[in-house]
């Protein structure tokens, strides 16, 4: 007995233990974490915070902070890249005289983006700039960002930082959990410290130990619990049913995006130019009517217009760039239908009648085109069922028509004539 409860007194010392240990690491990270926020601090007093507003509204329609190609280069690592001295703030200010004075790299940096014009910012002051500067810095390496930072003095290769090092979001999620687990515990630590007292054996007036009443009936209701079949079944089925949802769930997710709108290259608009100057889909849709797919419009299309229509915009900046680099504008598809099925746009466009609208929603009113409908199989068989075949001044569908009316008194049916076969819309 009395080597038993120093077992117990023991293994509560090891739980003590362990949560020093987790507050210690709490410790360590709230430590290295303050050390990252002076780390981030604006070097020579610029300021990120301006320059990210600065660079919001000025620069990211056509740059980006990493080494992605916008309409201008990607800014990432642009102090290391550039000439030194106040080259920088020249250039910013106004590219053009620079390129025009022969410097070098201007010129070189000019060619190199298909002579594009970056536009003037005669108005940003020196410290404006420098804030711009602190700030793609920061942007584009998160985790360590302008370390000991004078300008052109970042020796360190941009793609070394950017990957060194938990991400402040990453610290702060593991701070969260840390915390959770550590209250977990205090309250495990509780239960455990009311339990042991309420079953340590009592000891009676004559010295002996016997096991507490409370203590006896836990050990028999728990034994009695883990024998008893009923329940563990209970227990058992009720986690693979569980199991078995999710997995289920999981499985019938894969593929669906119905709600998907991705952000687009270009801003283009259809509420705009769909809903409010009313171009016609066929318009760019040029496909719908004649074939399988819809199609995207080429850059010359948008160029009927945008050739005079605001030339100066950054967005239609793009689609010249575009058209200069050769380079077709890298739309993200929206709706896409995986390889084993076959749609085909002609066929219900053009034969059947049916709306852009019916399958897209009210795309005329999106800013931002988004998928509306699930474009599963059972979306379309759903509607082969509901939806009447547009047999109106349709030869093909003479005889057809005449044969049904003979078997039913229902009008004819997408399914009555094939719609929902398998090998239809499976090749
Ligand atoms: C209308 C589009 C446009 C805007 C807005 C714009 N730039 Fe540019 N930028 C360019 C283009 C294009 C180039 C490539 C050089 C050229 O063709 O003139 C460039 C080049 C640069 C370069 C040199 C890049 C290199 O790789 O050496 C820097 C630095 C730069 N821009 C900073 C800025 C900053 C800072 C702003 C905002 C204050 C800004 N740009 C706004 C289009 C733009
Ligand atoms: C001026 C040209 C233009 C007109 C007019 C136009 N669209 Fe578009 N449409 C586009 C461009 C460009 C895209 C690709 C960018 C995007 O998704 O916003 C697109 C994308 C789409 C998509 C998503 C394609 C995908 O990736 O799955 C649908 C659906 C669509 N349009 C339907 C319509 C309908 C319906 C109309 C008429 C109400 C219409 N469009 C009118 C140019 C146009
Ligand atoms: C039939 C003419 C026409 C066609 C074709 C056309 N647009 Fe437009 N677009 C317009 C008009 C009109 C405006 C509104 C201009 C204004 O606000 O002054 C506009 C505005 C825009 C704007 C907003 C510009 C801004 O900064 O306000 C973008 C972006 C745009 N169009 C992209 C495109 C793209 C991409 C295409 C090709 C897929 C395209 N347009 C095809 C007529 C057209
Ligand atoms: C019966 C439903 C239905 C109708 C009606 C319909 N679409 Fe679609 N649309 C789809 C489906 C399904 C896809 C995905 C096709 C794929 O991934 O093969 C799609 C894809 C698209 C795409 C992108 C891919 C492509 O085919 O180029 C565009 C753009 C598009 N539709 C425009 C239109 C326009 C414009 C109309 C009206 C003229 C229209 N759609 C009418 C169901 C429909
Ligand atoms: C909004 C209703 C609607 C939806 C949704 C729809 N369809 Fe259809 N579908 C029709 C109509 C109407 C026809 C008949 C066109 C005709 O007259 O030939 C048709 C015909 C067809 C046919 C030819 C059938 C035959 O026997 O000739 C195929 C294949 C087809 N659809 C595939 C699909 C696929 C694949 C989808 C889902 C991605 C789909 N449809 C979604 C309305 C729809
Ligand atoms: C009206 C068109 C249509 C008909 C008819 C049709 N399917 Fe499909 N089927 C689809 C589409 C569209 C998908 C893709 C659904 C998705 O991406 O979620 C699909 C997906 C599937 C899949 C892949 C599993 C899945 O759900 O993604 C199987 C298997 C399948 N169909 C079997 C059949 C069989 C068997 C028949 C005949 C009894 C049949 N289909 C009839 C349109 C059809």
């Amino acid at each position: 007995m009395l080597i038993h409860s120093n077992n117990k007194v023991h293994k509560m010392s090891r739980l003590y233990k362990l949560c020093g240990a987790i507050v210690l690491l709490l410790m360590l990270l709230a430590s290295n974490s303050q050390v990252k926020a002076q780390d981030a601090a604006p070097a020579g007093g610029a300021d990120a915070e301006k320059g990210k507003t600065l660079f919001t509204n000025n620069c990211a329609q056509c740059h980006s902070v990493t080494d992605e190609k916008v309409v201008g280069p990607g800014l990432k690592g642009i102090r290391d890249r550039a000439p030194g001295g106040d080259w920088l703030h020249k250039w910013i200010k106004n590219s053009s005289a620079l390129i025009a004075s022969g410097d070098q790299y201007a010129n070189q940096v000019f060619n190199a983006n298909g002579k594009i014009q970056m536009s003037s910012f005669p108005s940003l002051s020196d410290a404006d700039i420098d804030g711009i500067l602190a700030y793609v810095d920061q942007a584009s390496a998160p985790a360590k960002p302008a370390a000991g930072g004078e300008q052109g003095n970042n020796t360190a290769p941009a793609g070394a930082t950017a990957s060194s090092g938990p991400s402040e979001m990453f610290t702060v999620v593991l701070v969260a959990l840390l915390v959770v687990m550590l209250l977990v515990l205090g309250v495990l630590l509780v239960i455990v410290t009311i339990l042991s007292k309420a079953v340590s054996p009592v000891t009676t007036t004559d010295g002996t130990q016997v096991p507490s009443a409370f203590g006896q009936k836990l050990r028999t209701g728990l034994s009695n619990a883990f024998n008893n079949p009923t329940l563990r079944s209970i227990v058992i089925w009720l986690f693979l049913l569980v199991a078995a949802k999710e997995t289920i769930d999981g499985a019938y997710g894969v593929g669906i995006q119905q709600g998907y709108a991705p952000k687009q290259p270009i801003a283009y608009s259809h509420k705009l130019h769909a809903g409010q100057y009313k171009i016609d889909c066929n318009y760019c849709h040029t496909g719908a009517q004649k074939g399988k797919n819809a199609t995207i419009p080429a850059a010359n299309i948008c160029m009927n217009c945008h050739g005079v229509i605001k030339k100066e915009s950054p967005e239609i900046q793009k689609i010249y760039a575009a058209i200069e680099n050769n380079r077709p504008i890298e739309w993200i598809r929206v709706h896409n239908l995986p390889d084993l099925a076959y749609f085909n746009h002609s066929q219900h466009v053009n034969v059947g009648n049916v709306a852009c609208q019916t399958c897209h929603g009210e795309i005329e009113k999106m800013e931002v085109v988004e998928a509306r409908t699930s474009l599963t199989m059972g979306w379309c068989i759903d509607c082969h069922r509901r939806t009447d075949v547009n047999t109106k001044d349709n030869a093909y569908y003479d005889k057809l028509v005449a044969l049904h009316r003979k078997e039913s008194k229902d009008p004819l049916k997408v399914a009555n004539i094939g719609g929902l076969e398998c090998s239809k819309c499976h090749y």
